[in-house]
């Protein structure tokens, strides 16, 4: 209610607010989450929770009235459409150079995502977070990440003779073919229940395409994991349709914290003001940057160092597809649930991950998403003109992407005598290089925060989520991302509470 005080407010239900608020409760702390998006716990007219990524409707878009899917076309037909404006769980945010998909709702990205938990190879963990000791990450944080999120690798045995993986067994072939080293990545789904979705006693979720606009069944994500555990404790609150729009210091002590109520159409309905002793910042790397970056521009929180809003990278993230030979058909079956990649960072800086086109039909294509080694930076600027944050991401700053991705694709096409498809993202274009689903940095750790998230210039402030990290974490990022917060959060409730 307007005019409450709580101790802790956490700002988004994504990885990094889920890890605050379950070690904040169960060392007794009262925690309150505020989550723009909706709760996720209601079926809609057709008895479902998430509408199928091939069916995008008023569920499947943050604030939209027309679709846009990250693979805008097919066989050379644009697959927009038009929707009822909602607060539906994808948001395509738009920036200049880039969009940059990201999950809304109680749960964050986890309610969207391919449910790929990658921790990075060890030895290339310095260049991910220069400030933090590995040692300790392998030792300690990212088994407890992994425990904690429900991480499992896929059954091999299983794998190797199940029709909606043939997709990846041919990208795992032409991937060796070409001397590329070919790794299984494990996933947050629940394997036993793809089993039984395929042997077909159960209502198909990964194996009926559901990703992007949510799972109804057999993904772990944070409400069933992290978020499910600190609702036991009795001391967490959470209130969805809550989008916090400014944090001040309070007359009294700690911060005046400012939440707009939305209606399912995103118009705020009542705002109100709450006072918290504690704030984390966990409302993903776009999210808390811009909004450290309008705060510290505008006046509530000038103190914030110059480092707000720097460092933010794409996870280096481009896409692309290969057309096959007839003879390498990749299934009309195929798992939403990516489980393998191509590692070629060494030599090319790219990890492709084998992801599925499960379009229903048989489309003799493979599809990726590669993770590379792209050195541009970006920044959030406020402009007072008008009134909003914007990124300086340039598009054409893709290209180290596009090269470091060539490095395996050029390779595979010569040696299986193919071609990449121009299909897939309109005007004949090969590489999806106008997206990310990485965003990465904005409030760096070691430089907008002290080592452990502290934000520099504010006792009580907190930044814990993907915002910290500088960019890029060489593989899909939200093990990372758990790990780092549960580092943190570790050492702030032994330190500062
Ligand atoms: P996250 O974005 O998860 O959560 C932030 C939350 O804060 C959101 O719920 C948001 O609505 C809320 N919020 C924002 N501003 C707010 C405000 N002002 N007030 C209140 N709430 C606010 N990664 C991976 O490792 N493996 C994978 O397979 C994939 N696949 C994938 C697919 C797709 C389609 C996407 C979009 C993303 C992925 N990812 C992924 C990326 C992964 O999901 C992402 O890195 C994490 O969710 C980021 O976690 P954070 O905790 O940083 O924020």
């Amino acid at each position: 209610a307007s005019g409450a005080h709580v101790p802790v407010l956490v700002v988004g239900t994504g990885y990094g607010g889920c890890v605050a608020a379950l070690r904040l409760t169960v060392a007794g702390v009262d925690v309150h989450m505020a989550e723009m998006g909706m709760a996720w716990d209601t079926p809609g007219p057709d008895g479902k929770i998430f509408a199928n990524t091939t069916r995008p409707d008023y569920r499947s878009f943050w604030l939209r009235t027309r679709t846009r899917q990250p693979l805008s076309n097919f066989l050379g037909f644009p697959l927009d459409k038009d929707v009822p404006r909602h607060t539906g769980i994808l948001d395509a945010e738009d920036f200049a150079g880039i969009t940059v998909y990201q999950g809304r709702g109680v749960g964050g990205g986890s309610l969207v995502n391919g449910g790929m938990a990658v921790t990075p190879r060890r030895d290339l963990f310095p260049a991910v977070l220069p400030t933090v000791d590995p040692a300790e990450m392998y030792g300690t944080y990212y088994p407890r990440a992994t425990a904690g999120l429900g991480v499992t690798p896929v059954d091999p045995a299983w794998w190797e003779a199940a029709d909606c993986y043939q997709y990846a067994r041919v990208g795992r072939r032409h991937a060796e073919r070409s001397g590329f080293p070919f790794v299984f990545v494990p996933n947050v789904y629940d394997w036993d229940y793809m089993k039984r979705e395929a042997a077909g006693g159960v209502p198909r979720s990964a194996l009926e395409g559901e990703v992007i606009y949510g799972n109804n069944h057999g993904k772990k994500t944070l409400p069933k994991t992290y978020l499910a555990r600190a609702a036991a404790t009795g001391r967490l609150a959470v209130s969805p349709l809550h989008e916090v729009t400014a944090v001040t210091p309070a007359p009294r002590g700690g911060y005046t914290v400012t939440l707009e109520r939305l209606d399912t159409t995103g118009v705020t309905v009542e705002t109100k003001t709450v006072t918290a002793d504690r704030v984390f910042f966990a409302a993903g790397s776009v999210g808390t940057s811009k909004l450290l970056t309008r705060l510290k521009a505008t006046g509530a929180l000038p103190a914030l160092n110059d480092q707000i809003g720097k460092g933010w990278g794409d996870n280096g993230n481009v896409m692309c597809g290969r057309a096959n030979h007839m003879w390498d058909p990749t299934g009309k079956l195929q798992s939403a649930m990516p489980t393998a990649g191509i590692d070629n960072w060494d030599a090319g800086g790219a990890f492709a991950e084998v992801a599925p086109l499960p379009t229903g039909i048989e489309t003799y294509a493979s599809f990726y998403l590669s993770i590379t080694k792209n050195p541009h930076r970006a920044e959030f600027r406020w402009n007072p003109a008008t009134r909003n944050v914007e990124l300086t991401w340039d598009r054409a700053w893709k290209q180290a992407s596009i090269d470091a991705a060539r490095t395996i694709f050029d390779r595979i096409n010569a040696k299986e005598g193919t071609i990449y498809r121009t299909d897939l993202f309109g005007g004949n274009r090969i590489w999806g290089d106008h997206l990310t689903y990485h965003p990465l940095g904005g409030a760096v750790l070691g430089r907008a925060t002290d080592n452990h998230g502290r934000l520099h210039g504010y006792d009580g402030l907190y930044v814990i989520d993907g915002a910290l990290i500088p960019g890029n974490t060489t593989v899909n990022p939200f093990v990372t991302i758990t790990a780092l917060a549960e580092r943190n959060i570790e050492h702030i409730v032994a330190n500062d509470l």
